[in-house]
């Protein structure tokens, strides 16, 4: 093999593709770290003390068999996550004063993962997609294409909601994810987007539990608020002032409102199911101004390569749980609405990668 010139001798050096190639393969590798310090409750630790903690300060508060131990294996676990930002680690004077250790603190980042932290806390998301559910549907990922079925179904047997009538305890990491991201997404919308004002009777179509609505109805308390979702979610959620719960199939029909809300729900389906959904939204709006509002990442124009990355990411997740669920562009929504009749297609752009399209029935 002839030698790259760039590949100067130096075994770590980035540039080298051996090494590039390696360690993209270890992709995996941080996010189970980071799910192994929320299972330890790391955030929660750092969260609670002033200054920045050595490994073995933290594991003090573990019921570590062999602290000392821990202490090392700990310190591996979170030196892989300061560069991508996770923990901050800083160097701290030994307890005898002669030499530094590391300390590791709490990053913005992190400060999502704190347990307690109801208002923020974006634990349950990252939860679930550290979760080996989702890494056991992947390794299916190559099968799909010569299948044509999804890799979740490929490695369960099951499809994802099949699944979930089945195992609540996969049910349960899912909803509570769903949930967390209603919680991270509604803080916005509630707070930036006034699309609701005029609303008297509003549908959260594939609504889960009624997180979203919850909000949308304490905001607005003139709102008449449905929650519509399957009949096996539906029969678990918790009542909630001014919202009744309502189960049935978004395939068939949906409960009559001025303002349907769709939340995450469309990337979960192929093109098809989504023109069967919005056309059952359609049926569901009055003739004057009835207006859909769907919520999902979306990339436009102005999309960055890492903007792109994200989306990427999140359109193969959707690939390996529902094989024809995609991320898609403003265009495609458009697209997608506009054949069923919307009109006035709009994007709007809101604060922490929140966005939204609203559309209308004339
Ligand atoms: C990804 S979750 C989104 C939940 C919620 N909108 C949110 O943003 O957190 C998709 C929801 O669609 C519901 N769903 C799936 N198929 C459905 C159907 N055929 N009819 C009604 N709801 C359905 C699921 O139960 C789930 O709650």
């Amino acid at each position: 093999m002839e030698l790259d010139p760039k590949n100067d001798g130096k075994l770590l050096n980035m540039e080298n593709d051996e090494i590039r190639m390696i360690f993209s393969a270890f992709n995996y590798v941080p996010s189970f770290a980071l799910r192994a310090t929320m299972l330890l409750g790391i955030p929660d630790i750092l969260a609670m003390s002033k200054e920045p903690m050595t490994a073995e300060n933290i594991v003090q508060r573990l019921p570590c068999k062999n602290p000392a131990a821990a202490a090392g294996y700990l310190k591996r676990i979170m030196d892989i996550l300061i560069v991508p930002g996770i923990y901050s680690r800083s160097l701290v004077s030994t307890a005898d004063g002669k030499s530094h250790e590391a300390a590791y603190g709490l990053t913005p980042v992190s400060r999502l993962l704190v347990k307690d932290d109801v208002q923020f806390t974006l634990r349950p998301i990252a939860l679930l997609h550290s979760n080996q559910f989702f890494s056991v549907g992947f390794q299916h990922l190559h099968e799909s294409l010569l299948e044509d079925r999804s890799p979740m179904e490929m490695a369960f047997g099951k499809t994802f909601y099949e699944l979930h009538a089945e195992r609540p305890e996969i049910s349960s990491v899912f909803q509570d994810a769903m949930t967390c991201y209603s919680k991270y997404w509604m803080n916005v919308i509630v707070h930036e987007y006034d699309g609701f004002k005029n609303t008297k009777t509003l549908v959260d179509v594939g609504g889960g539990e009624g997180e979203s609505i919850n909000h949308l109805v304490a905001a607005y308390p003139h709102i008449h608020g449905i929650n519509f979702d399957l009949p096996d979610v539906i029969k678990n959620a918790p009542p909630i002032p001014g919202v009744d719960h309502v189960g049935g199939n978004f395939f068939q029909s949906i409960p009559s409102g001025d303002t349907i809300f769709l939340k995450m729900v469309l990337h979960n389906n192929g093109d098809e199911e989504c023109l069967m959904i919005l056309k059952s939204c359609y049926e569901a709006l009055p003739e004057r101004r009835g207006k859909v509002v769907i919520g999902e990442h979306v990339l436009d124009d102005d999309s960055t390569d890492d903007d792109v990355q994200f989306l990427n990411t999140l359109d193969l997740i959707m690939l390996s749980v529902f094989l024809k669920g995609r991320e898609r562009s403003f265009e495609a929504y458009k697209v997608l609405l506009t054949s069923c009749g919307f009109l006035d297609c709009k994007l709007v752009k809101l604060s922490r990668g929140v966005t939204l399209i609203e559309a209308y029935k004339h």
